[in-house]
């Protein structure tokens, strides 16, 4: 099936259409639906007569705003076309036309009638459409059929002039809406890929954040992700570094741990878990002016829903934006972060890395009221892969996943290296199984409410996050910390979104 869009009417394919029609009208076969275009001589003046009807049938049943959604292919073919009324109760639309089979007949019989109504209702899901009327001819058996698979409820059956009209409801699935704060090294990389393939995720914008790398690498490689997977989220670019630990030179001491992270202009290690650069091709687009933090602050402050937070680095910007604005609190459904160590450390003895990293930040954020749930190295180290996933992700073909599974064979060499696990020749990719949980709980296993404050005194501790496992901990419990997981429900939940990529 070759690459296709929806898009809005446009007079570039009016003599297109008018050519499909005349073909159509010879052969005698009808463009049925309730576009009715077989009984006009020319496009304009079935677009008009839509239009003309728009404003009939929104005094006589509130809909409006006549959409007619084409389906174009990468060579600009039309292949099909939709009608989208929507109705003045904006929670109801209508969606009519030739949803049933592509309206030129050599595509016919090939799915793109599916095709059309998927995408038409993504776009009512764009628009913030809840429940949709799709009608179809009753003897229409293709439309009837997909109409069916897209779980559709019969409702009615009207007739219009001498036949019959069915109409069904569908009512869609919310898609959760999610920012995502990411310091992006090779996991985070992968989490980013999931959230913009996956149908359930509305992904607001991207933070970035100094983490795994300094803030110009981490940005520029989260520029890289959304590029190669041709998405046009937005990419904001915030803190550089923690809020205050590198206020006292001598507050980390000795540092040595965590083999792999570096400062921009230290030399590259060979074997590292996340390379400068992304293997992806270089960005064209640029991150927006706005710092990530005041995008935060306006973008809570202002949401109509609650939106979720995945964070899979320093929690500098969140928590810089709690303190800039803690009413942003009240707008965010929950706070899902990687990060700390209940048994499993790797920054420290102690310590997990993006805790570690800006451990005020995190215990502003875990002490801000907000739902939090906490995916530890604990349980990512319980979803790894191996050198078995990286070849069946090669065989898909194609720059991103090849580029997936070249970081995960990085990651496992630098594991192997720094941090064996159980099994030589696995590594976690930590971040993706956040994203893992938001698309299906199941994914996250040993899931308990806890207490959870993060050491910051500068210490041997400085960055830990103490758990409190008591059954009267001295503070109220804020976290669900998930110490397992569900290895292979993660395994199938990623390459079944990575299988989209083309
Ligand atoms: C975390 O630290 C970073 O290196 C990874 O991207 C992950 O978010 C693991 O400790
Ligand atoms: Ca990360």
């Amino acid at each position: 099936m070759p690459q296709i869009r929806l898009e809005k009417v446009d007079k570039r394919y009016f003599r297109q259409i008018k050519r499909y029609r005349d073909e159509m009208l010879k052969s005698e076969s009808s463009f049925d639906g309730c576009s009715n275009l077989d009984y006009y001589d020319n496009i304009s003046r079935w677009i008009d007569h839509c239009h003309k009807m728009e404003s009939i049938e929104n005094r006589q049943s509130g809909l409006v705003n006549s959409d007619q959604l084409l389906l174009v292919t990468e060579t600009e073919e039309v292949i099909g076309m939709v009608n989208i009324r929507r109705k003045l109760n904006p929670l109801l639309l209508m969606v009519g036309g030739h949803i049933g089979y592509s309206i030129l007949p050599t595509y016919r019989n090939q799915g793109y009638g599916k095709k059309l109504l998927s995408l038409a209702l993504d776009y009512c899901q764009s628009i913030g459409i809840r429940e949709i009327s799709v009608s179809c001819f009753s003897d229409n058996i293709a439309s009837r059929k997909i109409i069916l698979a897209n779980k559709g409820e019969y409702d009615s059956t009207m007739e219009i002039g001498n036949r019959k009209v069915e109409r069904y409801w569908i009512a869609m699935e919310e898609k959760i809406k999610v920012i995502m704060d990411c310091d992006t090294g090779s996991d985070d990389a992968i989490a980013i890929m999931m959230a913009i393939l996956s149908e359930k995720i509305e992904l607001l914008g991207i933070c970035t954040v100094a983490g795994n790398k300094a803030l110009n690498y981490t940005t520029e490689n989260t520029l890289a992700v959304v590029e190669a997977l041709k998405s046009d989220v937005k990419v904001f670019a915030g803190c550089g570094s923690s809020m205050v630990t590198r206020l006292l030179p001598t507050r980390r001491g000795s540092y040595g741990g965590f083999t792999g992270v570096k400062e921009d202009g230290d030399k590259e290690p060979e074997i590292t878990y996340h390379h400068d650069h992304l293997p992806l091709p270089t960005p064209v687009r640029k991150a927006e002016k706005k710092n990530a933090v005041l995008w935060l602050v306006e973008t809570l402050l202002e949401a109509k829903e609650k939106i979720t937070m995945v964070i899979t680095g320093p929690m500098t910007n969140m928590a810089m934006a709690l303190r800039i604005e803690p009413k942003i609190a009240e707008n965010i459904k929950e706070i899902i972060f990687m990060g700390g160590g209940f048994k499993v450390f790797n920054a420290t003895r102690c310590s997990e890395f993006n805790i570690w990293a800006d451990p005020e930040a995190a215990q502003i954020v875990l002490t801000s009221g907000i739902k939090c749930t906490m995916v530890p190295l604990d349980a990512t180290h319980k979803a790894n892969f191996d050198y078995a996933d990286c070849q069946r992700l090669r065989a898909m073909n194609n720059i991103v996943t090849d580029a997936v599974a070249l970081m995960i064979e990085q990651r496992i060499e630098a594991y192997d290296a720094y941090q064996p696990q159980e099994i030589l020749g696995t590594a976690p990719i930590h971040d993706a199984l956040v994203v893992g949980y938001l698309l299906e709980p199941k994914v996250l296993e040993e899931i308990s409410l806890m207490r959870v404050d993060v050491d910051f005194s500068g210490g041997m501790a400085d960055g830990q996050t103490i758990c409190d496992t008591r059954a009267y901990p001295d503070d109220e419990r804020n976290c669900y910390v998930a110490l397992g997981a569900n290895n292979e429900l993660f395994h199938q939940l990623v390459f079944s979104l990575l299988e989209k990529v083309n």
